[in-house]
């Protein structure tokens, strides 16, 4: 997978694209990143990115041509890149997301910055996204979490260490079961005696118990959603009444 992006503050991406899972990934190219400042596409002496907004009112409004060159630079070679604009009121990120833009052979992120971008530039884009329901002062933060969410879920980039099958939201968006590692008791508090026992089946069991007593606690509307729709197994379902009859606080 490739994945283009294309923003003012080009620095902000050093460490993100250098360390851990991520910098391993890029060094080893199973992923290839390519970071573009977008005044490097301006053809003005002062390499102006953004300007007044039409209309007046506050703020700088990034402006079309340079976006529009680089978009076409970067795609008149190979694969036309799927493009991606990082804004506060775009479609809320998602797990579902990230797996579908994974299967994507590349990718352009553009980010957004000070108080927008110009309207036009929306003809070339291909879905607006935002992490959240709050406003960062740009969109480089929001590429980043995207990316991360993305390249993780390509194929080779996790090692044998890291793996996605215990994942939060990837099990039909059930939540992911607690984890201990040693020592067995740490300042009194014990390892879960079922997890110490080497008996696949049981632990098996609680971690499915356990991951269905957290999404129910934390985020119910999930739980009820994959009843509605009929998702969940005979034992989910009999694990859930279980945990009903006990009442009150499902951890
Ligand atoms: N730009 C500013 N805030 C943002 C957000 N929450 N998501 C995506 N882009 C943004």
């Amino acid at each position: 997978m490739r994945i283009d992006v294309l923003t003012v503050l080009p620095g902000l991406f050093d460490c993100f694209l250098r360390e851990g899972v991520i910098g391993r990934a890029i060094s080893r190219g199973k992923v290839d990143v390519r970071v573009h400042n977008l005044r490097d596409f301006t053809t003005d002496k002062h390499r102006v990115v953004d300007d007044v907004p039409y209309g007046g009112g506050p703020g700088m409004v990034l402006k079309p041509e340079p976006i529009f060159k680089a978009y076409e630079e970067l795609s008149s070679k190979g694969e036309k890149p799927y493009v991606i604009l990082t804004e506060p009121w775009g479609e809320k990120f998602s797990q579902e997301m990230a797996l579908e833009l994974s299967r994507k052979p590349r990718l352009l992120i553009i980010c957004g910055r000070y108080e927008g971008v110009d309207e036009r530039v929306k003809e070339i884009v291909d879905k607006e996204v935002s992490i959240g329901d709050y406003v960062l002062t740009g969109g480089e933060l929001p590429a980043i979490v995207i990316m991360d969410a993305v390249l993780r879920l390509v194929p080779g980039v996790l090692g044998n260490r890291e793996s996605l099958s215990a994942d939060s939201f990837s099990d039909r968006g059930l939540l992911g079961y607690p984890n201990y590692t040693r020592p067995s008791e740490f300042r009194g508090m014990k390892v879960p005696e079922v997890l110490l026992s080497g008996h696949h089946k049981r632990i098996e069991r609680w971690r499915k118990e356990q991951s269905l007593r957290r999404t129910l606690k934390m985020r119910p509307e999930i739980i009820e959603k994959l009843k509605r729709e009929g998702k969940l197994t005979e034992e989910e379902l009999e694990i859930l009444k279980e945990i009903e009859k006990e009442g009150g606080n499902p951890a």
